[in-house]
């Protein structure tokens, strides 16, 4: 049996991307998006995700790009950025590209006024053509929602909302500065609901300071009784180093390896028993959900956003720090807003860095995908679709020599597959075909 603190203290990516952000640079700027815009393919459908980089308070355990604010002022203003940024955008791609996923993230997307979520919404429609049954997804803070919110997402066609939770425990929640009684949770759920917005996700996260597994397994229970469609269940991401606020987390409160790994194995238990199918590696489904099918199916994708049904190869990311995943390659846009506005105002798209992809990139991304869609891959399969040997797997298949001898991972021929007992360990398997990663790198979280 392999020693499961040891193996989870190497710390690597979650795999929203190959190569992973860190490797983008700043080679890659606003002339190459331009001609990877021109070049979309007549006809072909597109994804778009919407970035608001705002909260009223700040979380201390959020790794997203948000800003705090006391004042709406700095929100409307952006939203102009934000419009201008897609006029210049739906110019680029011209007409008849359907929109089959939009995803409005931040951030918290739900602090817009009803009134300017609806003129965003107005905008969108008129520069892009959303398709009739597109998903429409919002990231939502419970606390504030109120039911005028409600009605605008649906008037604005919303059909997805997930909804940020994370742990129901007082504690907990205090050592996180999130304040959020169950009470305000089930009051948005009805909200939602009573405005028709019918499929719901939970998030929530494990490993987050005076966390316990029994604690875990009563905030999956209060989650149960909402009846969401799914749950996101994140570990929880402790990188100091690049997120401050999280210095203001206790780290002597934090959970170590082995009890992330048993909270994370309780919950997986708890839902599966409840009825929920494990998907990827940190969402659940319920059987007859979009997900689940496409999990049954093998056509489960993972991007930016998690886990998705979506199979539009292009990603157009909009607003500060959103990134963009294209054929060629991918862009990110600057982060911080005052640089966004810079280069939106000379005429610029606001593309902070990127990365050009290689057919031996999209190979080794497509085997990652596998791996964290399927927790199983077939190599030669994907060689022969990328036009490489698979002796590109190679250096990866020796690495994973004693993952096989420990029965973390199966390997018969060219097919590797994750046990399924070792789900958690799926970054770590997907890590050995990161060709970018630099050992040992602090960037990154905990493998569990
Ligand atoms: C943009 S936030 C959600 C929307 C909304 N702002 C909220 O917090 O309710 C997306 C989700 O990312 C997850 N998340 C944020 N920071 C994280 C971290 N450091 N580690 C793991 N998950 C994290 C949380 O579950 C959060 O709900
Ligand atoms: S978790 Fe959500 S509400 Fe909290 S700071 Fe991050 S984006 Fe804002």
């Amino acid at each position: 049996m392999p020693d499961i603190a040891e193996m989870f203290a190497a710390r690597v990516p979650r795999y929203t991307s190959y190569p992973t952000a860190p490797h983008f640079h700043s080679g890659i700027g606003d002339e190459t998006y331009r001609a990877w815009l021109v070049a979309l393919p007549p006809g072909a459908p597109i994804s778009l995700y919407v970035h608001v980089p705002f909260c009223d308070t700040l979380c201390w355990f959020c790794g997203c790009n948000t800003t705090v604010i006391n004042v709406y002022k700095p929100v409307s203003g952006y939203l102009e950025l934000l419009h201008a940024e897609m006029d210049r955008v739906a110019s680029l791609i011209g007409p008849g590209h359907p929109v089959t996923h939009l995803h409005f993230g931040g951030g918290s997307p739900t602090l817009l006024t009803p009134g300017d979520f609806w003129r965003l919404n107005v905008r969108l429609r008129c520069q892009f053509e959303i398709a009739e049954d597109a998903e429409i997804a919002i990231e939502i803070d419970p606390r504030g929602f109120r039911s005028d919110m409600a009605q605008a997402l649906a008037n604005a066609g919303v059909t997805r909302a997930s909804i940020g939770v994370q742990d129901c425990d007082p504690r907990v929640q205090r050592a996180i500065n999130r304040i959020q009684p169950e009470a305000v949770t089930a009051e948005c759920v009805r909200l939602l609901r009573g405005a028709g917005i019918r499929a719901l996700n939970i998030d929530l996260i494990y490993g987050l300071p005076h966390q316990t597994t029994d604690g875990l397994l009563r905030t999956v229970e209060t989650a149960l009784t909402l009846d969401p469609d799914r749950l996101a269940i994140f570990g929880y991401a402790h990188v100091p180093h690049f997120k401050k606020h999280m210095a203001l987390i206790p780290e002597e409160a934090l959970p170590g390896v082995a009890d992330r790994f048993a909270q994370a194995e309780a919950a997986e238990t708890l839902l599966k028993a409840c009825g929920y199918r494990a998907i990827g590696i940190d969402h659940f489904a319920k059987p007859e959900d979009e997900l689940a099918l496409a999990q049954a199916q093998g056509t489960l994708r993972r991007n930016f956003q998690g886990y998705t049904t979506d199979a539009a190869e292009t990603l157009i990311g909009l607003g500060a720090s959103a990134i963009g995943a294209l054929h060629q390659g991918y862009v990110q846009n600057i982060s911080d807003v005052p640089g966004y506005r810079k280069a939106l105002g000379e005429g610029r798209l606001p593309i902070a860095r990127g990365v050009a992809l290689s057919d031996a990139d999209r190979a080794r991304r497509a085997a990652i995908e596998r791996l964290m869609c399927d927790l199983g891959v077939d190599l030669a399969a994907i060689a022969e679709r990328f036009g490489q040997s698979t002796a590109l797997f190679d250096s990866a298949l020796t690495a994973l020599e004693p993952w096989r001898r420990g029965g973390i991972v199966r390997v018969d021929g060219m097919r590797v597959t994750v046990a399924p007992e070792w789900r958690a360990a799926t970054r770590l398997v997907c890590s050995t075909f990161d060709a970018y990663l630099d050992e040992g790198a602090r960037r990154h979280a905990l493998a569990v």
